[in-house]
């Protein structure tokens, strides 16, 4: 069957109404997304590349963005980890409908400092807590009780005490080093603008769709 063809009948995206530092132009859509009542505006597919050469891709959720980068949490030996250690430069993939928009955000990733990981972590629920402990990401696990039961481990280890953060667990930053605002138009003639560093600040330009 078919997909049905969508037409993008909404406003464009306007050099006149475009924000100087492409932080701020995805602070804008981003809350726009939010307040369009998206159900996870803050997935995101995260794009790396392992020691070949290979790219691979997985969705993960944006915690924290401003002007110092883009942060998501994880776990530091998964296959994600283990890609941004051989390589470490990665692209998000923002992708909000019914608003028609797509972001692409390229550049260098690192790890955020342990002090941010651990206020992170701290305020996340106890489930997940425990479930970051008792997890080894990425790491084949013989069934699904194997895993209920280290979790279950992990629970009565901690009961009444705060659950501390596990060493292998915690967020990578990336600095931004190219934007792209996709803007879905009538007959695919859709806005695309990128953004790329000159000289004493940003520099944007219009993509052919
Ligand atoms: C909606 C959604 C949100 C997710 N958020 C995260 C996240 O914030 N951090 C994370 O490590 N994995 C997250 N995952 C799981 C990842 O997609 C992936 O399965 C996991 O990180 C292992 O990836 P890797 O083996 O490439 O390291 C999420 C998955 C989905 C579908």
């Amino acid at each position: 069957m078919e997909a049905p063809r969508i037409e993008y009948d909404v406003d464009g995206l306007l050099e006149a109404n475009l924000a100087a530092d492409p932080v701020d132009q995805f602070t804008h859509w981003f809350d726009e997304a939010v307040q369009a009542d998206l159900p996870e505006a803050n997935m995101m597919t995260l794009a790396t590349v392992d020691a070949l050469g290979m790219p691979d891709a997985r969705v993960v959720l944006l915690k924290e963005h401003g002007p110092d980068g883009f942060v998501f949490y994880t776990n530091y030996g998964s296959t994600k980890a283990e890609q941004l250690a051989a390589h470490p430069y990665a692209t998000l993939v923002f992708h909000w409908e019914p608003l028609h928009r797509q972001v692409r955000i390229l550049g260098a990733v690192e790890k955020v400092d342990p002090e941010q990981s651990d206020t992170y972590f701290a305020s996340r629920p106890r489930g997940s807590q425990l479930a970051a402990r008792a997890s080894r990401q990425s790491i084949p696990v013989a069934n699904r009780h194997v895993l209920r039961e280290r979790y279950e481990e992990e629970d009565q280890r901690w009961a009444g005490a705060d659950v501390p953060r596990p060493d292998d667990w915690g967020g990578y930053r990336l600095i931004p080093g190219r934007f792209e605002f996709w803007q879905g138009q009538v007959n695919r003639m859709h806005d695309r603008i990128r953004f790329t560093p000159g000289e004493g600040g940003w520099f944007y330009e219009r993509l052919s769709p």
